[in-house]
This record gives C-alpha cells, structure tokens and sequence, in this order.
C-alpha cells in the first residue's frame, strides 16, 4: 500500500513532489509581497497560489478519506479513525493548509493584505517533511528533567540579575531600570548573549552583574545544547536501530542467524536508499564498506558483461577481505535500498560471528574464481 511517510518508491517520490508543491507556494506568496510587480507577473503568482491551495485541499480529502486504512486506526470505524486523523498533528496543520482554498475561491489576489499569512499556514507543512520533528519531541520528553533544571536555573539568574541591576542603576537610568520588569528587558537580551546594546549598565555595579550574567548566558545556552544534542543522537540511534532491524529480515543471510547476533549486526549497519541509475561503487577506487541489498536491484560491471545482484545479495565485499581497491563498478538498476556495513566493523563482526563471514568469503571465492576463469578464457581464445 502507498505510504506518503514509508520508505518506499512511491512514498518518496509523492515527498518531493509535495516538498516542490510547497516551494512553488510559499515562493510565490514571497514574491507577491514585493510592491510593484507588473500586473502580467501578479497574475501569474495568483494563478501560483490557486494551484497550489487546489493540491492541498485534494491532499487533505484524500488522506482524510484513506485514514481508516491506516494501521494505527485499526480497530476503529472509518468516522472514528477519520476523526482521529483530523485531530492528529498532521491533520490539523493539513486543515490550515486549505484555509486559503477559501481564499482563492473568493477571488483572491496574490498580492491582496491575507496572502502573507498563507505563508505562515503553509509553512507549517515543512514539519511534515521533517522526520526528526517526532523525535525532538521525544528528546524534550526524555531529557525534561534536566532541561528543567537548566530552565530553573535560567529563570533563578534572570530574575537575580534584573533585581540587583534595578537596585544598582534605577537612579542613573530610572526609565530603563525604574522597576523590576524594566530590568527584566536588559537581562534577558543580555543573558541570552543577543546583547542590543540599547540598554546598558553604568554603574560599577551594575558592569559586575552584567558580566556575571553574560558568563552565564553562555553556560546556560552551553548546557541545554549539550542535553539536547546527546538525547537527539541517542534517540535518533534507537531510530535508525529499529529502520536497520525492518530491513535486515529480507537479507537470507542474517535471517539464518540467532537473535542475539544478530542484534549485533543491526547496531553496525545503517540504511541508505538509492534511486536507479545510481553509481554505489566505482571500479579501482578504496573500498571501505560492503553493502546488503535488502530492496531493488544492483548491476556489477564485470568486463564480460554486467552481472544482476537482487534483494539478499550483497556486494563490495572483495575489497574488504583482500584490502584491494573495488574490482568493479556497481549500479543500482531501479530504486534500491541497501544496509551498508562500514569496514571497521565488518572487521570487528568477522571476529565475532565467524559463520557470518565465513559466508561472504565462500560467494567471493566463487566471485574470484569466476572473473578468473572468464579472464583466463578471454586469454586463452
Ligand atoms: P568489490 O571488489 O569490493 O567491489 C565490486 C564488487 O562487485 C565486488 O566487491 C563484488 O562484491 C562484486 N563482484 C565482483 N565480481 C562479481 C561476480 N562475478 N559476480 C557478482 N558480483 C561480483
């Protein structure tokens, strides 16, 4: 079934066409904000905008009428899981997508005072595109306790900070600093390193807080990057994990092997897709990976004629066991989706599951043998 949001051929081409759909929208509200376009050029950006609110409102019917068949939703009527969906992230920011559709069909003007704010609906959709927007709510869900702590921490020197400047200064600069509040200004542009420069301590003082108070903009923005950045890359690991585990199950040769080890497999692999046509590895260049075609097709340009390797095949793996550079060119021959397995853990899985490899070499020896025997024909005749 086609998924918008699946890995498959179809779910990323519908992705691009949706992402250029959006460009064209939002480039042409852009444009339509300049004063003093031609009118031949204003027309053109409305008939834009018409087209493109048209593709959202059919985008949005659609997925609200396919929603029952969604797998999350089963189980469900098909009102139910229609509601469902159109309260869902996804279909409420899809509902103010078409909000312009109104718009358009009240004789809209691209360069009419509303245009702008489609930007703003439109733009929205971006999130949609952005696989890891799931996961950055996770991480904040995750990591809250100690983003709250840093928060704590934030508010604690801000309102330090505004107290004793607004004690120090509010004589000197009674307007800037006459209250707790008006204080409150200067120290969050301040410790949050944005630092305007339109309100500035003049007091010995109060020079002594700000100080203190940059010091900590920068530990404070230091930390909370620092929680944010390691939770991303640990839920974005578990991510890629269970993409890799959905994988591996259509490569024979890891089916074969036990959970545990395989478990081990999966940390070490990493899932790439290919479009057709697509050059994976170039004949006599270093090699420092093998792959696993666990979708698609790939072509091995052999001198005596391409050799077709499909889904469980696998491939690049001479130039990590005879530490050669690449004895072939291969190409993906239709979309493609490979597990690649770079070589230093290749290395470090031959040491730990010897079956595994033991495999790989058996095929490479018949691969060795085969361009031998070819080539030794080729010589002979
Ligand atoms: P490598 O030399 O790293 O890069 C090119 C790859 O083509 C090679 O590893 C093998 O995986 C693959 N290859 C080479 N010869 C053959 C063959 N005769 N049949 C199938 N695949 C091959």
């Amino acid at each position: 079934m086609f998924r918008p949001s699946g890995s498959g051929h179809a779910g990323r081409q519908w992705r691009t066409f949706h992402l250029l759909v959006l460009a064209a929208g939002l480039l042409a509200v852009a444009l339509a904000s300049i004063d003093g376009l031609p009118p031949r050029f204003d027309r053109a950006l409305t008939v834009v905008v018409e087209v493109v609110s048209l593709v959202f409102f059919a985008e949005y019917a659609a997925r609200l009428w396919v929603a029952p068949e969604a797998p999350r939703f089963a189980g469900l009527s098909d009102g139910r899981a229609r509601l469902h969906w159109a309260f869902s992230a996804n279909g409420l920011i899809g509902l103010l997508a078409i909000v312009p559709i109104f718009a358009v069909s009240s004789g809209f003007h691209a360069d009419s005072d509303a245009a702008p704010i489609f930007c703003v609906l439109w733009i929205l959709k971006l999130g949609v595109h952005a696989p890891a927007m799931n996961t950055l709510g996770r991480v904040v869900l995750n990591e809250r306790a100690s983003l709250a702590s840093v928060v704590i921490i934030f508010v604690m020197v801000l309102v330090t900070a505004a107290t004793l400047t607004h004690m120090m200064e509010r004589a000197q600069q009674p307007k800037e600093f006459g209250s707790i509040p008006d204080a409150l200004w200067w120290a969050v542009v301040t410790l949050t390193t944005t630092g305007y420069g339109d309100v500035v301590p003049h007091t010995v003082g109060g020079k002594m807080v700000g100080s203190v108070v940059m010091v900590s903009g920068i530990v404070v923005l230091a930390l909370m990057t620092g929680i944010l950045a390691t939770g991303f890359a640990e839920e974005e690991r578990r991510r890629e994990y269970l993409r890799v585990w959905d994988q591996v199950t259509r490569v024979p040769l890891f089916t074969q092997l036990g959970t545990v080890t395989l478990s081990e497999i999966v940390s070490k692999l990493r899932v790439r897709h290919y479009p057709a046509r697509i050059v994976v590895v170039r004949r006599d260049e270093p090699g420092d990976s093998m792959f696993f075609i666990s979708e698609g097709e790939v072509e091995v340009r052999l001198p005596r004629g391409p050799v077709t390797l499909a889904q469980g095949g696998f491939f690049g793996e001479m130039a990590l066991l005879d530490r050669l550079p690449r004895s072939a060119t291969v190409v993906t021959s239709q979309p493609t989706t490979l597990l690649v397995l770079y070589a230093s853990d290749f290395y470090e899985i031959a040491a730990n599951i010897p079956s595994l490899v033991e495999a790989v070499e058996r095929e490479a020896s018949r691969r060795r043998a085969e361009n031998l025997g070819v080539a030794v024909r080729n010589e002979a005749s």
